[in-house]
């Protein structure tokens, strides 16, 4: 496998590639890797001929008072583990590679970017689509892979692609959960056990939601509340949000039509944790 953090070499590297006529994957992550994360990378391995995979924890989507500080990092072990997992080359630059003194451009998405996650991180998309543009204009790949576990963030990566042209398919990816139905994340590290019990409620708590939809409940607000209930009976007390949205708009959703997503995001201590899921109440997926 190989490592870089130029990005001169990694475009050098990647020609050579696209002259052989392969085909380019791309994994953009923040490193801290999980089994979510290697999965985006073997899907990218059957899938591309040559995969390359970011490591780039991104100032640009942190607010001041949020955890990039802290946000776990370990290159050596991302780097086995990438390997392990089938990708080709390793591009971990450095911040100030990317955001070089006096750096400036930025991009705009729109109201999709204010609501949900938005709404209480103001400036995270707006970082993190800066920093994907980039990588794709740097890597040039044929298909970027995003994990569904943010699905905001696959939403925003979709429709920024078509809108601005990107030659790239956009490969969405399941969301990987541990035994007890946690959806997989880099944060958990900031959690205690207790807090872990706790989390088992939020997809409990979703799949109840699916469940009452599915019934033949279709009043979203009603399913909300008793969401929010099983929420509460988990001890998940501090709730930003629990949201119906079309499905891949995310214009709000007020009764089953067409594919819905079901999100929501919880505060165990200092520690945000998100999940969703994706249904389509007219087919009864
Ligand atoms: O999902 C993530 O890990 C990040 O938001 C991404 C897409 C790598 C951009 O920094």
């Amino acid at each position: 496998m190989l490592k870089s953090g130029s990005i001169k070499r990694v475009r050098k590297l990647i020609g050579e590639q696209k002259a052989k006529g392969h085909t380019i994957g791309l994994v953009p992550t923040m490193g801290a890797f999980h089994k979510g994360h290697l999965s985006l990378i073997e899907k990218a391995a059957k899938e591309c001929d040559f995969v390359v995979v970011s490591i780039f924890v991104n100032p640009a989507q942190f607010a001041p008072t949020e955890d990039y500080h802290i946000y776990p990092r370990d290159l050596n072990r991302d780097c086995r583990l990438a390997e392990e997992s089938g990708t080709d080359l390793v591009f971990a630059p450095s911040a100030e590679t990317i955001y070089p003194n006096g750096y400036s451009t930025y991009m705009e998405i729109g109201e999709i970017a204010n609501i949900l996650e938005g709404k209480v991180r103001p400036s995270h998309f707006r970082g993190v689509t800066t920093i994907v543009a980039k990588l794709f204009n740097i890597v040039q790949p044929d298909k970027a892979y995003f994990g569904q576990k943010d699905a905001q963030q696959l939403a925003i990566i979709t429709k920024m692609v078509r809108e601005l042209n990107y030659p790239i398919k956009v490969i969405p990816c399941p969301i990987v959960r541990d035994e007890n139905g946690i959806a997989l994340s880099s944060r958990h590290k900031y959690l205690t056990p207790p807090q872990m019990k706790k989390a088992i409620g939020i997809y409990i708590s979703l799949k109840e939601g699916v469940k009452l939809i599915r019934s033949g409940i279709s009043d979203f607000g009603s399913v909300r509340s008793l969401i929010i209930d099983m929420l509460n009976k988990y001890g998940l007390k501090r709730i930003d949000y629990v949201s119906f949205n079309k499905w891949d708009s995310l214009e709000p959703a007020l009764k089953p039509d067409g594919k819905v997503l079901i999100s929501l995001a919880v505060k165990l201590g200092n520690t945000r944790l998100i999940d969703n899921i994706i249904i389509n109440p007219d087919t009864g997926l």
